[in-house]
């Protein structure tokens, strides 16, 4: 069967790769289901691209940012009304559930409107001068042309958290989404285009990492690089930019600790931990990944937890009933597995799941049963490094500040979440956990976008997307308007 064939797009039109190579797109829960094939892009074509950024820049810069807010306004619109069609095409190419891809796309059309506000609020300062009849100013600029890396967990509201701030701004964009979901990135782009950007003012080169994406930060044209994903892939990214003295933001990593405390409400907690833990296959950077018990709830709740994580119904996300969807590929099966035999060597105990499920009806796919591991201490890497898939460690604790410690023990720092009822203890865990993100009594998932996204520690280099990304796609510029009709000279002539 011949399979669709998506193109880059590079300056409003929608062209092969220069070297004519292709990939395929698959559905994880069904390896027979191809979506399309896509262009295997390399650096002549991130170049055609640039270029066409580039020129585009020129003109889209003078476009004013009310106007260029009315698009993404108008864009919202649009994906409102292509939801469901966009939300079936991303559970069939990244798996997870079809309520967990309407809510991509929701978050899609929420940054749409709240990024379209912010076109009437560029504000800068006005400041007084030191000197008599000046006037002195800062305006935001766009910084130019920007490159932009995405992962495949959020393929559309995380390209919307990168393109619509960079764009309202007056920047150019071109974007490289992962080789697992370039489909929802065309779907994104494709209804920006429908909403009236010009062409040339979004460009895509799909591929691969190193083909497509390093040439990309290297680009001397592309003034600054956004990027999520690995924090293996964020280290290389980020010394490359950095020398260039390109601006990168880099939002990787999570290893997301829960602390349940003895006065928690435990129901409330025992929810939040599966829906922490297991929604988007446990394929989010802030997935519920350590579960701090206090040693008199632990064994109750561990019991409970290990229950219900057994009885979620695994397959295939477009099916009703489906509670949790398929790995995204073979690599990330590999990833929960070896850490599954790294937390059995160390001495942790399976709870449940612990294995691929590679009997029907998951023989098509890339599945991985939900799991719960046991005995764990704050030492053994299951309690220390990412996993990214259906696994979360159980790790008891006496006291509070033993928790707080234990949670902030680690490298990463994304996000972080403590159930208690006591007041006194969620303000301390709010000031005292080290974390770009912290709940109480909802588990370390669940952020809204006109709140600052990211994390501290090795988990991000500092930048925020949502409310904060403005920040990061302009750049300052001071304006002094001296109409004094002489020379002034600052430091100098009012000095006493
Ligand atoms: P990755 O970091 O390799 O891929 C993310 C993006 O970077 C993709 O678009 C990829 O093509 C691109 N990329 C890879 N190598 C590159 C290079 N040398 N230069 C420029 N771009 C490059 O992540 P991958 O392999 O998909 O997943 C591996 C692990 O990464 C996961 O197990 C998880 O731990 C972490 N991850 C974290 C995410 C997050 O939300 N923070 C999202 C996806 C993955
Ligand atoms: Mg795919």
């Amino acid at each position: 069967m011949a399979h669709k064939q998506y193109q880059n797009l590079i300056g409003g039109q929608w062209l092969p790769s220069v070297s004519g190579k292709t990939f395929q797109n698959i559905n994880p829960a069904d390896h027979s289901d191809i979506l399309g094939t896509f262009p295997s892009s390399n650096a002549e074509d991130v170049a055609l691209a640039v270029a066409a950024a580039k020129k585009a820049f020129a003109t889209w810069r003078l476009v004013p940012a009310p106007k260029r807010a009315e698009i993404l306004y108008r864009a919202g619109q649009l994906l409102a009304e292509r939801k469901e069609q966009f939300a079936r095409e991303m559970t069939r190419e990244m798996g997870k559930v079809l309520a967990e891809t309407r809510g991509d796309v929701q978050e899609a059309i929420d940054e749409a409107y709240y990024v379209a506000g912010e076109g009437r609020r560029l504000f800068g300062q006005t400041t007084p001068s030191e000197l008599a009849n000046k006037f002195a100013m800062s305006v935001r600029m766009p910084v130019g042309v920007v490159g932009m890396i995405a992962p495949w967990n959020f393929p559309m509201a995380i390209p919307s958290w990168k393109l619509f701030p960079a764009l309202v701004s007056g920047n150019t964009c071109v974007i490289k989404p992962a080789e697992d979901t370039p489909l929802s990135t065309y779907n994104l782009v494709q209804t920006l285009i429908d909403a009236g950007v010009p062409a040339g003012v979004i460009n895509i080169v799909s591929g691969f990492g190193p083909e497509a994406g390093a040439p990309l930060v290297e680009h001397p044209d592309v003034r600054a690089i956004s990027f999520t994903g690995s924090s293996a892939v964020g280290s290389i990214i980020g010394q490359r930019a950095s020398a260039n003295f390109k601006p990168v933001s880099l939002e990787m990593g999570g290893k997301n600790a829960m602390i349940v405390m003895d006065d928690a409400n435990l129901e409330l907690a025992l929810e939040g931990a599966l829906w922490g833990a297991f929604g988007t296959t446990g394929q989010r950077c802030t997935a519920t990944s350590r579960i701090l018990l206090h040693k008199s709830i632990a064994a109750e709740f561990t019991q409970k937890l290990v229950a219900r994580a057994a009885a979620l119904k695994v397959g295939n996300g477009l099916e009703e009933g489906i509670e949790v969807g398929p790995q995204v590929n073979s690599d990330q099966i590999a990833t929960s597995t070896k850490y599954v035999a790294i937390a059995e060597a160390e001495g942790a105990k399976i709870l449940t799941g612990g294995k691929a499920l590679t009997e029907a009806p998951y023989a098509n796919g890339t599945f991985f049963a939900p799991t719960v591991i046991g005995s764990v201490t704050p030492s053994m890497r299951i309690a220390r490094e990412e996993v990214f898939g259906p696994v979360v460690a159980l790790i008891e604790f006496n006291t509070f500040e033993e928790a707080i410690e234990i949670a902030n023990s680690i490298d990463y720092g994304l996000s972080t979440s403590l159930y208690s009822r006591d007041v006194n203890r969620a303000f301390t865990a709010m000031r005292d956990l080290e974390a770009g993100i912290t709940y109480i009594n909802a588990p370390t998932i669940g952020a809204e976008v006109h709140l600052p996204f990211g994390g501290v520690k090795q988990t991000g280099n500092g930048h925020r997307e949502g409310n904060g990304a403005i920040d990061f796609y302009t750049i300052w510029k001071a304006v002094y308007f001296d109409y004094s009709d002489t020379l002034q000279r600052a430091q100098i002539d009012n000095a006493e």
